[in-house]
């Protein structure tokens, strides 16, 4: 087993922690305090060809692994879990149509949204259909070459200013399995973008509702066949969950190094608060589990790249790395004491970005479930 990256992810590695440095640092803070979407650092990092990582090259995008995808994403969540989750939302969005698409609508929509900065959206989710996916309530209905969508969805990142929306919706109400997808323009009458959430961590990753009342798209715009939609989901959220688990590193990352600064620093009883072996055991734990994780959630990513199943390593990692994150960063506050708790230092933001790592793209307790189904079987 080679546990080393290669020279190109190394390299990317590297240039993606010094972008982060120079241009996600030093604003991270006032995004979290304005709960603003960092329009300036996509545009960045899409001049740089550092977006749209799961699209092709052949469509417009950068065409990059998904080991070096989870690396960029990871170290953009260095500086900030919400940025990283911003920059991570266009994959997630385009991935039913990469998968599932016909050449025709790849080709439609793809380059273009890749080749001018455009945003995209996942709609899955709905007031009564989070962890229940088949309880998806939108629906499709065809009449002549066009279908008609009526539904709510919620809590969809960058919902707001999204130019496309990949929407679930039942082709058929009265069966659970006709979840189907579709992609639809943002500008097309009835879709209406609905409140915009105020939320306790990421905020710099813009989450929102979205409603659709009569909208009316091409027949054309279904990706692959209708029914296929609750398949392509589970797989789109099997290709994005180590990313969820790649934030969770990122951001563990950063309240790690806080907390080592800081107990370096900090001199009580006449001395630094690092001589003493509780700090250097909260420490150490913190270290070991960040590697643990680490290492988690890039063997599920590496699977996915050898083209080998990755559903349950996919599960694996995001559940290990996101409660990891939430125990490092809380013990990263506690590190700092008075300090960790106060807005001057960043630990307390890292805490509260760290909770939505066990909530999002599938609640932990979810890929309990889905482990446990893989290991009972
Ligand atoms: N890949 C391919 N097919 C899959 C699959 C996968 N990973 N998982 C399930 N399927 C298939 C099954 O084989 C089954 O096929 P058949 O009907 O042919 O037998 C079908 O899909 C239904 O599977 P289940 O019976 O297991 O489905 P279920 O209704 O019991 O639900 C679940 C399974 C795992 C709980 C699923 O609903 C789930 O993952 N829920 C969580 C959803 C989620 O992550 N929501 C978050 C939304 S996105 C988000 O957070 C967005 C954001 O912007 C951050």
């Amino acid at each position: 087993m080679i546990f080393e990256l290669n020279d190109e992810q190394k390299a990317i590695k590297k240039m993606v922690r010094e972008f982060t440095e120079k241009e996600i640092v030093p604003v991270a803070r006032d995004l979290d305090d304005k709960e603003e979407y960092p329009f300036e650092i996509i545009k960045k990092l899409d001049e740089l060809g550092l977006s749209n990582l799961a699209v092709p090259e052949e469509y417009g995008g950068p065409g990059v692994d998904s080991l070096s995808a989870t690396i960029i994403i990871e170290e953009l969540a260095f500086g900030c879990a919400g940025v990283a989750t911003s920059a991570a939302c266009n994959s997630l969005a385009l991935y039913p149509l990469i998968l599932g698409g016909s050449q025709k609508l790849k080709e439609k929509y793809l380059p273009f949204i890749c080749n001018n900065g455009k945003f995209a959206s996942f709609c899955l989710t709905e007031p009564n259909a989070g962890s229940d996916v088949g309880a998806v309530s939108t629906t499709a209905e065809k009449k002549g070459n066009e279908y008609i969508i009526n539904g709510n969805k919620c809590f969809i990142t960058s919902g707001s200013h999204a130019d496309y929306y990949t929407v679930f919706a039942k082709t058929n109400k009265n069966d659970p399995k006709s979840l189907s997808a579709f992609m639809v323009e943002a500008d097309l009458p009835g879709v209406v973008r609905g409140k915009k959430e105020i939320k306790m961590g990421i905020r710099a990753s813009d989450t929102a509702e979205i409603i659709f009342e009569e909208v009316k798209i091409p027949s054309e715009n279904l990706i692959g066949k209708e029914g296929d939609g609750f398949r392509l989901s589970m797989q789109t959220l099997d290709m994005a969950r180590p990313t969820v688990g790649a934030i969770a590193v990122g951001l563990a990352q950063a309240a790690f190094e806080a907390a080592v600064s800081h107990a370096k620093e900090r001199v009580q009883f006449g001395r630094p608060i690092a001589y003493n072996q509780g700090i250097q055991f909260i420490l150490a734990d913190m270290a070991t589990e960040i590697e643990a994780a680490r290492l988690l959630v890039y063997q599920a990513s590496w699977l996915k790249d050898q083209k080998k199943p990755f559903s349950r390593q996919s599960a694996i990692s995001k559940l290990y790395a996101s409660d990891m994150a939430m125990r490092v960063t809380t013990n990263a506050v506690q590190v700092l004491g008075g300090y960790g708790y106060s807005r001057e230092y960043m630990v307390e933001k890292y805490m509260r970005d760290a909770k939505i790592m066990q909530i999002y793209e599938g609640t932990n307790e979810i890929h309990r479930i889905v482990i446990a189904n893989q290991i009972l079987k």
